[in-house]
């Protein structure tokens, strides 16, 4: 739209979102320091706040004068491969600002775009004069705040995100990340930081969300807190040098982003995330397809008998060991026969896939990582019968899910990788869940260090060459590389539906996720668990799920992803059968979403459009209190009559100790109908819609 140049130090430059709610101002100070802040509503959100890098060979810190800037407008959309909405609108105002340095001399822009919901920006550094090369130490972005927000959040590590989310003022933050200290202690720098994406409320209500777009040859972030100056500090994960980051010029860094709102449910509907990432590399994604999977996995999880491995003998080595020689420990659910049951379950009730975990050689050794191979992933063992299993499914209509799990060994992966695929496509399996369980080989590295970012984009990026469709837990958090890799079709980067057989989830779990870890991209949360007391994984006492048997079908509304599991065991679905029902039902790629209510960690009432066909769903999930959703169906479209299948909490159900009470109604309902719909503490209901 324009071009200035010539910009007089201390002359400031902004640029308003489109609806003008929300607009951006950049500086540089007396010193040359590159400031930025955030208005919305009139009210300032980010006050001033330093931005640069900072690398050995040269400090992007200060010293900076503006050279140049650019303007532009941009309006379009797109089509996502799946999602939330068929079509996503990507409108935007851009701010790019060239900075240079003297002494020495250095060349930084700064790009900003400012949308209806929220901001991002990055740094770009173009080839420098000297040097084409940076050993990056630490990136000083940071977050004037201008109150004392409400912080929705888990606590900074290096390795894993699978914890409970806490709700607490900013200044209460260093307090309440105490109880963690014992037990992540070397995975954190000092228990002072958080990490994203996080959400805050500010006292009068505006909701932001903090997080990264587009995480490519870069670190993840942490945030360190300073309460004393309401303020967070990038905190780059570092590798054990110390180094954040080895780069070379040109580079682009990840967008620091910002979704801001007044209104809670426009922090869940939006896309600003995919928006900021590039669109999809792959040229024909026909071969994506969304599904829905069962597994041989909860066995392993509850009941306290049944292992991944076949034998007992713990110094049994994949490729080295003859594994038909040795016995087997009778508790190894990925045989034959097994997989065949679940197969035959899938075929009967028209779920897409089966995983089966537990199928290779590596499993014995788990605990003591002395070797350099720990899994090998083109040996099954001699009880699972790939070749029978493989026919036996292809005649189903069933597909088979592989299992990689490299226990943190991921240079040894990369290895495999090329072997690992083409034996999956021989054997007609077209995706895979990957898992990095443990310390990080090589040593040096973090799950969300520089290196293993770079590892999770290469292995998606290599499935898709391959036309395999990628499920990754233990990877660093998702910044919405899904757009540009649809074949990467979730994650689980956050505590998942597994932790119900370690102690359990609290209900208000799933009310937080969607306003923070799900704005990355899809999770495998693993719903649709029945039988929510089991015995606690690894011990003898019970653990007692966090949620009613209503709420885990409403889930898989509200914890949107192109791939869900039906985690129970089938034995379970059969004696729920009227409930499976929903689960047979539910799509998993949807055309329209409508956000009805939403309070972080308090309650979501989503009503969604299949992709395929008219039907609508409706989810609603409440936290620990019972509460009553309020679900106007105006979203329907005008002049017709529909019926809604509704699976509810029954009168006096609870998730402590009533939570498989629940009902299944129909009632009559058209875009005029307003329903009162109850949910138990801890409880959900979802609905199926269609046309009469
Ligand atoms: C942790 C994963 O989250 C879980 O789904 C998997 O079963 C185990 N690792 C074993 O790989
Ligand atoms: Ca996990």
């Amino acid at each position: 739209m324009s071009l200035l140049s010539g910009i007089a130090a201390g002359a400031s430059v902004g640029v308003t979102s489109p609806s003008g709610d929300i607009s951006l101002n950049f500086d540089v100070d007396k010193s040359g320091v590159p400031l930025y802040s955030i208005d919305y509503k009139g009210r300032q959100l980010v006050a001033p706040s330093r931005m640069g890098l900072l690398a050995d060979e040269t400090a992007f810190t200060d010293g900076f004068s503006i050279t140049g800037v650019d303007t532009v407008t941009v309006d379009r959309s797109w089509e996502p491969v799946w999602g939330e909405y068929s079509s996503v609108r990507d409108h935007f105002r851009e701010l790019a600002v060239n900075l240079r340095g003297e002494n020495p001399e250095r060349e930084l822009t700064v790009r900003f775009r400012v949308f209806d919901d929220g901001v991002g920006f990055r740094y770009e550094l173009p080839v420098q004069k000297g040097s084409n090369y940076l050993t990056l130490r630490d990136e000083l972005t940071e977050y004037n705040l201008t109150s004392d927000n409400t912080v929705y959040y888990i606590p900074g590590d290096y390795d894993t995100d699978e914890y409970i989310w806490s709700e607490t003022a900013l200044t209460d933050i260093p307090a309440a990340l105490e109880k963690y200290h014992k037990h992540t202690e070397a995975q954190r720098a000092e228990g002072k930081n958080i990490q994203t994406p996080m959400l805050m409320k500010t006292p009068d209500s505006v909701y932001v969300n903090i997080h990264e777009a587009a995480l490519v040859g870069y670190p993840a972030m942490l945030l360190d807190v300073d309460t004393d100056n309401l303020k967070f500090k990038t905190h780059l994960v570092p590798d054990r040098l110390g180094v954040s980051a080895y780069l070379q010029m040109p580079f682009n860094t990840p967008w620091r982003t910002f979704i801001i709102s007044d209104d809670a449910r426009d922090i869940l509907a939006s896309q600003l995330i995919m928006n900021l990432n590039e669109p999809t590399a792959i040229e024909d994604t026909s071969w994506i397809k969304p599904m829905k999977f069962v597994g041989v996995w909860w066995e392993m999880f509850t009941g306290n008998v049944k292992t991944w491995a076949y034998s007992d003998d713990p110094l049994a080595k994949p490729g080295v060991t003859d594994y038909s020689k040795l016995p087997s420990n009778g508790r190894h659910p990925a045989n034959t026969e097994n997989v065949k049951r679940y197969i035959d379950f899938a075929a009967e009730h028209g779920i897409d896939g089966v995983l089966v975990e537990g199928w290779n050689e590596g499993w014995e050794d788990w605990a003591s990582y002395r070797k350099n191979r720990q899994f090998l992933f083109d040996k099954p063992y001699p009880d699972f019968d790939l070749p029978l299993l493989r026919d036996y499914a292809r005649e189903k209509g069933v597909k088979l899910i592989m299992h990689h799990e490299t226990a943190a060994n991921a240079a040894d992966y990369d290895f495999q990788l090329d072997r690992a695929f083409k034996f999956m496509k021989d054997n007609n399996y077209d995706a895979v869940k990957t898992g990095y369980v443990g310390a990080i080989i090589p040593r040096s590295e973090h799950h969300t260090s520089q290196w293993m970012v770079d590892h999770v984009n290469r292995v998606a990026e290599r499935a898709a060459e391959y036309q395999i469709m990628v499920d990754s837990h233990e990877a660093p958090r998702p910044t919405g590389l899904c757009r540009t890799y649809p074949n990467w079709l979730a994650q689980e980067s956050a505590r998942g539906g597994e932790f119900e057989s370690m102690g359990g989830n609290p209900p208000s779990h799933t009310c937080i996720l969607p306003f923070t870890r799900l704005k990355g991209g899809p999770m495998d949360y693993t719903p649709g668990l029945f039988e929510t007391r089991m015995s606690y994984y690894g011990e003898g006492k019970d653990s007692q799920a966090g949620t009613t048997l209503a709420r885990q079908l409403a889930l898989y509304l509200t914890m949107p992803s192109p791939i869900q599991m039906a985690c129970d065991l089938p034995e379970n679905y059969e004696r729920f059968a009227d409930a499976f029902q929903f689960i047979k039902d539910v799509p998993v790629d949807w055309s329209d979403s409508h956000y009805l209510e939403a309070e972080p960690n308090r309650y979501i009432t989503v009503a969604r459009r299949d992709k395929n066909s008219d039907d609508w769903y409706v989810g609603a999930i409440t936290g620990d209190d019972g509460r009553t959703a309020t679900i106007d169906f105006s979203f329907l479209p005008a002049g017709a009559t529909y019926e809604a299948t509704i699976y509810e909490d029954a009168p006096g159900a609870h998730w402590k100790d009533n939570p498989q009470a629940y009902r299944i109604r129909k009632v009559t309902v058209t875009p005029a109908t307003v329903l009162a719909q109850p949910l138990a503490p801890g409880g959900g209901a979802a609905m199926r819609i269609v046309k009469k």
